[in-house]
């Protein structure tokens, strides 16, 4: 099964697009000429992402998801499903992050981040396996881990936790789903400074001992792991899954 240019546009769904790193995805997306769904728990929070894709010449189509909830999910994906008729690619960009002492992380914070990073990203990808898998067409999805998966930090157990697991998630799913030819791949970020980050990253000294672990000595930008998604995306990737792209300044090649 091969990814082939059809005069039919291409489709994405892009998780957690109302700020950050997926809206900027999804504008790049739409750039590349994507129509493109983005989905967010406040859907009015998209009015502005909306805007910025039909201006870049897409259809956007907009649904409320919260990946905490299946039937929340599976009504997402047939909405989405049911707008486009079909969907090559999926972002699973939604995530929730947590700043905490292992020694002080209780089972209410552990349950948060896993059942929005893990258990919300894996029952999203599975949404979208079964399509594809039932359409008999070559797919593409691309989860945004973090290189708190990768390598060690204190304070960041448990979302480093999850997004290890959607490291091998990816590397799983990859081996299952390739005989459907569907390409499963990660992107695992450094700290980039979207809105969500502002607050840890307006403390000096954090800020200072974040970018002290960068050998390029910078944070990374939205627009830059929206980059490394549409390339994954795009058919120059076509020989790429069950990978994970470092996306880092060179974090972890310490
Ligand atoms: N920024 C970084 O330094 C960095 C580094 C590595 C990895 N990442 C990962 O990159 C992704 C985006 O990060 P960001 O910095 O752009 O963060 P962000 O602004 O907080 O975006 C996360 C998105 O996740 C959505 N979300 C949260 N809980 C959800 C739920 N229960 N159901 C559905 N959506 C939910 C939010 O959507 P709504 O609030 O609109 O519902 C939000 O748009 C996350 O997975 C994050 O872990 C970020």
């Amino acid at each position: 099964m091969q990814e082939q240019q059809s005069t039919r546009r291409r489709t994405a769904f892009v998780t957690g697009a109302s700020q950050g790193i997926g809206a900027a995805t999804a504008l790049a997306l739409a750039r590349d000429g994507f129509d493109v769904a983005v989905a967010s728990t406040r859907p009015a929070k998209l009015a502005g992402v909306v805007a910025q894709l039909a201006a870049a010449g897409a259809r956007a189509v907009t649904v409320a998801l919260d990946v905490c909830s299946q039937s929340g999910i599976e009504q997402a994906m047939a909405e989405v499903t049911g707008a486009f008729g079909h969907l090559d690619v999926l972002v699973n960009n939604s995530g929730v992050t947590l700043r905490q002492a292992a020694v002080d992380v209780t089972p209410a914070e552990w349950d948060t981040v896993m059942r929005t990073n893990l258990t919300g990203t894996f029952f999203v990808t599975q949404q979208m396996g079964r399509h594809l898998i039932a359409s008999g067409r070559p797919g593409c999805i691309i989860s945004i881990a973090s290189t708190h998966g990768v390598v060690g930090i204190a304070g960041r157990s448990t979302y480093g936790i999850s997004k290890a697991a959607i490291i091998q998630m990816t590397r799983m799913l990859a081996i299952e789903w390739a005989q459907h030819g569907i390409r499963v791949n990660a992107i695992a970020p450094g700290t980039v400074e979207t809105p969500s980050r502002a607050g840890p990253l307006a403390d000096p000294g954090y800020r200072e001992m974040m970018l002290n672990r960068v050998p390029l000595h910078r944070f990374g930008t939205a627009e830059e792991v929206a980059a490394a998604a549409c390339y994954l995306a795009s058919p120059q990737a076509a020989y790429i899954t069950g990978h994970t792209l470092l996306l880092d300044g060179g974090l972890t090649a310490h």
